[in-house]
């Protein structure tokens, strides 16, 4: 049986990673893909590597254009990541009419929508199971598995360096800084952590879901996004004692006004499910109408389980090539021409429930000042609780949950509550999310 004849650019830890699996499990790939699956060509800046990781079993280059242009090569994997020269790279493999298959969330959720346009027009696939969540194949179960289904909303752990970082913080009580150290040297950190802490990675992520989700076009920019740099380990405490978890979580949802696309530090109910995946594993919750509530776990990132959905890609890609365009899946689930023009939502249009800390002067008529300003604002209290204050303070924390409102009336209570003086500092705001039907 003819190989279908592979380049691959990047052989990093997902790289190499590839090349390892798809040696072991030739065979069993071969058989479930009906061809061999082989890669003829590896580039690599670093050279050495290339030539230490394949032993000798294909060509390697520097010249990862030498790759893209390669007549013989038919599906081209990108897996050097970033927007810039990777961009390139796949808009001139698709343009020299090759296949390719990604792992790259940040350049499909920035430009997605202009290289699925141009994929289209050349009648080539792009593969990109391994851009969301790792090793969980939660494209293809959004995309094909949920098919028949109206999704109503998606709540993901979609970055596994972040929660590992409040895993630990949670059971140890280390700090923000020796946490994060910890998981750069387990190797869960993109090269440049900022994305991970500052919820970059898990908004690119949570912009791919959405767009398949909800059948519109990638809209990155739209994206409101937090992370956790900011966050105190009190919240943290003092969550867990009203029964809750943080989690960074990527969030959209559609609503009656548009579509919700966000992610920050959320608190969950401790009894979800999705409140005790710990560590750096990854899992996404879906609700849509017909199933109902449906939850994939797993490893978000490393080399094999990477590799693994992006070998999922290769024969998925092997099985479809000789398809004609029209009998393959849509790049983005919904037919090209039938995407919708929902709008994104500002943030300060969602609704949702809010936790509130603020430190407070401990005499009569401060709660009452307080509730006063919020139910001026509409805003409906859930649940209140006051720390004693610690021995020989006059000020204590006061920590409230609220039922759900509009982000805007809470940042207009909040700017009213902070000029109270018998409030001292800044309110600390999460959102709560009940994840419930
Ligand atoms: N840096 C990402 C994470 C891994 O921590 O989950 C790959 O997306």
């Amino acid at each position: 049986m003819k190989p279908i004849n592979v380049g691959l650019i990047g052989i990093g830890t997902v790289g190499g990673g590839t090349f390892t699996v798809l040696k072991r499990n030739a065979e069993e790939i071969m058989r479930r893909a009906g061809r061999p699956i082989r890669i003829v060509v590896v580039a690599d800046k670093n050279l050495e590597l290339a030539q230490q990781v394949t032993a000798g079993a294909c060509r390697v280059t520097d010249d990862a254009f030498a790759v893209v242009n390669d007549p013989e090569v038919e599906i081209v994997v990108e897996l050097i990541g970033g927007t810039g020269v990777a961009k390139d790279l796949m808009l001139k493999a698709i343009r020299n009419g090759k296949h390719v298959v990604t792992a790259n969330k940040a350049l499909l959720a920035k430009y997605g929508n202009e290289i699925f346009q141009e994929a289209q027009k050349m009648r080539v696939m792009v593969a990109f199971e391994a851009a969301v969540a790792g090793g969980i194949p939660i494209i293809k179960a959004v995309r094909e598995g949920l098919a028949a289904n109206r999704i109503e909303w998606i709540a993901g752990i979609i970055n596994g360096t972040t929660n590992f970082i409040l895993s630990e913080m949670r059971d140890k009580g280390l700090s923000f800084d020796t946490v994060l150290k910890e998981a750069q040297r387990l190797g869960y950190a993109e090269a440049d952590p900022t994305f991970d802490i500052e919820g970059v990675d898990a908004a690119h992520k949570i912009t791919i879901l959405s767009a398949l989700a909800f059948g519109i076009p990638m809209q990155f920019d739209k994206a409101y996004v937090e992370g956790i740099s900011k966050l105190d380990a009190a919240d943290i405490r003092y969550a867990e004692q009203l029964g809750y978890r943080i989690k960074l979580l990527g969030i959209t949802k559609r609503t009656p006004e548009g579509i919700e696309l966000r992610v920050h530090p959320s608190l969950i109910p401790a009894r979800r499910l999705i409140a005790n995946v710990e560590g750096a594993m990854n899992a996404v919750v879906v609700q849509s109408d017909a199933v109902g509530s449906t939850l994939y776990y797993g490893k978000g990132a490393g080399a094999e389980p990477t590799a693994s959905a992006v070998i999922a890609d290769l024969v998925d890609v092997t099985r479809m090539a000789t398809a004609d365009p029209q009998n393959r899946v849509p790049h983005l689930a919904f037919q090209p021409n039938q995407l919708s023009d929902l709008k994104v939502l500002p943030m300060d249009e969602v609704v949702t429930s809010y936790y509130l800390r603020l430190r407070v002067q401990d005499k009569p008529g401060v709660l009452a000042d307080i509730t006063r300003i919020l139910a001026d604002e509409q805003i409906s209290i859930d649940a209140v609780i006051q720390k004693e204050p610690g021995e020989g303070e006059e000020q204590a924390d006061l920590i409230m949950l609220t039922h759900q409102t509009r982000e805007k009336r809470i940042n207009a209570a909040i700017a009213k509550i902070e000029k109270l003086g018998v409030v001292a500092g800044k309110v600390t705001k999460l959102r709560v999310e009940e994840l419930g039907k």
